[in-house]
């Protein structure tokens, strides 16, 4: 009973974890499947335990891909995802209880592939495209029509006469494979990372800020999904036919079928056949035809009854495992790595596969010597799926993980109700040491050119730093005479260290390393406190009124504060000249803006939109998402969507730029950033 609780709550933490990096970060660390089963434990567990209830459940949202930088503007209709299943009995049980429902009527199912890219709603007003959303929270997305406008095979004006005057259409956002390794490698060659799979990929530039930049990276996209009012026919696939013929890209795999060996052949074809296509799939799409027929079977909370998903098994393949090494992380974090005969699974040659903590790797029941399942899903991070038990050799003993640190040999620790293993010698365990400097440096933090890792580790190994704060005291001539560093070298890391100082504070908090906190929510949190003093003093309940902070994290926010070595480095990265403030901190407060309605619109130079939105609120006014009448400013950037500038303009609503919204402050003495 009590481990019921334990486990709920475990599960819950891991699906936020893994939300957030689905749809947040574009990456997720497990594959749809993984994250499905453990979705579906944590909900048979909650119907165990209703005194486990919590409306933050993530059994009770769909997730979201709302970011900031876009307007948000409600779906007319839901945005539902599919039930899924993964065999064809599964698909063969949903076929029956179809035919059961429908009471021996007689009915057609349309097998279509399931496109695996980004879902897009699009509205058309007599023919012309007006608006594009992302699917967001399902509720209501993000508007990109800008981006949207730029994808060729989406119509702008559609062709014939027979499309209502007014109808929304559902479809896929993707990028062909051949697209994806043209821009990954141009990614590579600019040394960013490249996008784990197509489906990151689209989704990642449907929320570029910039249209041009969307439009020179070749989208693709099918439709698969009409809804209105006065759809020309009275079933699906007739009015996706029609859809084609408006100008919509409509799949030509699409098939109507009545009998269920029909369906099993569908499937049986497709699960090859996919190999062949140019945009990547996930799996397979069943609907009842019948428009009438869906409207009896209905809706569950969270998915159509008339509607199935079938998805495709992961490619696999078996390796003997050579051994099981435990890598450690920037915050201490144990993770164990199977080590693997080279093997070659979708086109990757694969060595290693993370095995994520000690219950993963205990689960998994992994001996020495034992022949390993390695499957790649959508994602392309290879998993361990399991052992392949006829090949274990009968006296072969389990692989422990490990009680000490490989590094430095510390006792590990482990916080009751959490999963992970820590070796707590945080300061004299040379990954940790090494991988905090990366950090810190990194791309997304700091920004500090020229230091690889080799550069970090020799640089401690050689005792000229042990933290970031250290890096403010490097000079050239204590680089130059060091392995590896050239004289210009020396001159650039110095110049990168310096020119870091200017980084906003936002960055700063999430370049030092406070454990568990990530970039968006080291965005939240610098912007909610302001200023590190006001930060570092925050207790737990103020911390966890912040966005995205739950009780896990605050306390870690707290303890990393609490420790009289980070408040140094703290003190030591100010005295350097770092960031240590939210560049509007300052900004007035007041009722300058009472009564007044604002929407905010494009993309803009002087400060965030985030920001603008706190200083409107700060002032007394209101921030909405889509103009009405209501409406008295329109706050325009850059990029401003065409569509909104037109209503604004049709009801004569004031469009303002940033100059003069700060005009409007008293004094407008928020700083330049
Ligand atoms: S129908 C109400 N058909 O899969 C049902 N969805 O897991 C509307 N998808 O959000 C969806 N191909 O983004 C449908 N042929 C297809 C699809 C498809 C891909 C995506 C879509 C949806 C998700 C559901």
């Amino acid at each position: 009973m009590d481990n019921d609780i334990k486990l709920i709550e475990s599960l819950r933490s891991q699906l936020h974890r893994h939300n957030h990096n689905y749809y947040v970060l574009n990456a997720p660390e497990i594959s749809d499947r993984e994250y499905d089963t453990l979705l579906e434990r944590l909900e048979q567990l909650e119907a165990e335990h209703p005194e486990s209830y919590d409306p933050n459940s993530p059994t009770l949202r769909v997730g979201s891909d709302i970011s900031e930088g876009f307007s948000q503007v409600d779906h007319i209709y839901p945005m539902l995802s599919l039930a899924n299943t993964y065999s064809i009995d599964d698909v063969d049980e949903w076929f029956a209880r179809i035919r059961d429902a429908l009471y021996g009527q007689q009915f057609a199912i349309i097998g279509e592939l399931k496109f695996d890219g980004t879902g897009i709603s699009l509205v058309y007003e007599h023919g012309h495209l007006v608006r594009a959303v992302t699917r967001g929270d399902g509720t209501h997305g993000d508007d990109v029509t800008a981006n949207a406008r730029t994808i060729r095979s989406i119509p702008l004006e559609l062709q014939g006469d027979d499309y209502p005057d007014f109808f929304e259409i559902r479809g896929e956002i993707v990028l062909p494979f051949a697209n994806f390794e043209v821009i990954n490698n141009e990614r590579l060659a600019k040394g960013e990372a490249p996008f784990a799979n197509p489906r990151n990929a689209a989704a990642g530039t449907l929320k570029l800020l910039n249209p041009a930049e969307v439009s020179r990276r070749n989208l693709d996209a099918y439709f698969y999904y009409l809804l209105g009012d006065n759809l020309p026919y009275d079933n699906h696939y007739d009015n996706m036919q029609a859809a084609r013929r408006w100008g919509f890209k409509i799949s030509g795999a699409m098939a109507k079928m009545s009998t269920l060996e029909e369906v099993d052949r569908f499937i049986a074809h497709w699960d090859s056949e996919r190999k062949q296509l140019p945009v990547a799939t996930d799996g397979l799409v069943f609907k009842v035809d019948s428009l009438r027929q869906q409207l009896n079977l209905g809706f569950t909370a969270k998915s159509p009854r008339w509607a199935v998903a079938y998805k495709f098994a992961a490619e696999r393949v078996t390796t003997p495992l050579r051994f099981v090494s435990f890598d450690v992380g920037r915050s201490g974090t144990i993770t164990p790595v199977a080590n693997l005969e080279p093997v070659l699974l979708s086109g990757t040659m694969v060595k290693r596969a993370s095995m994520h903590n000690a219950d993963i790797m205990k689960a998994l029941d992994i001996r020495h010597g034992d022949t390993l399942y390695v499957e790649k899903g959508g994602e392309i991070i290879p998993k361990i799926t399991g052992v392949v038990l006829e090949a274990r050799k009968a006296e072969a003993a389990p692989v422990e993980f490990v009680t000490n640190c490989p590094a430095c040999g510390t006792q590990l620790t482990r916080r009751p109700g959490e999963a992970a293993w820590i070796c707590p010698n945080h300061r004299g365990c040379f990954p940790q040491i090494v991988g905090r400097i990366e950090h810190f440096v990194g791309r997304r933090m700091m920004n500090i050119d020229g230091f690889g890792s080799e550069t970090v580790a020799m640089l401690v190994r050689n005792g000229l730093i042990n933290n970031a704060a250290d890096l403010y005291s490097l000079s050239a001539d204590m680089l130059r005479d060091l392995p590896g560093i050239a004289d210009k070298s020396a001159s650039r890391l110095i110049e990168g260290i310096v020119a870091s100082r200017d980084v906003p504070f936002e960055r700063v908090v999430f370049a030092i390393s406070i454990p568990g906190v990530g970039e968006t929510s080291a965005k939240k949190i610098a912007r909610a406190a302001g200023d590190i003093d006001t930060l570092m003093a925050m207790d737990q309940a103020s911390l966890c009124a912040i966005d995205d902070v739950g009780p896990g994290m605050a306390q870690a926010i707290t303890d990393f504060f609490a420790d009289d070595q980070n408040r140094a480095i703290v003190e030591r990265l100010r005295l350097a000249g770092l960031s240590m403030q939210t560049q509007i901190a300052d900004a007035p407060k007041g009722d300058a803006l009472a009564g007044k309605t604002f929407v905010i619109s494009g993309v803009f130079t002087r400060f965030s939109r985030e920001q603008y939105k706190n200083m409107i609120e700060a002032n007394g006014g209101k921030n909405v998402g889509s103009i009405s009448k209501k409406t008295d400013y329109v706050l325009a950037g850059e990029n401003m969507g065409p569509a909104k500038l037109e209503k604004a303009g049709k009801l004569g609503i004031a469009i303002i730029g940033e100059d003069d919204f700060l005009a409007m402050l008293p004094q407008a003495q928020a700083e330049n950033p």
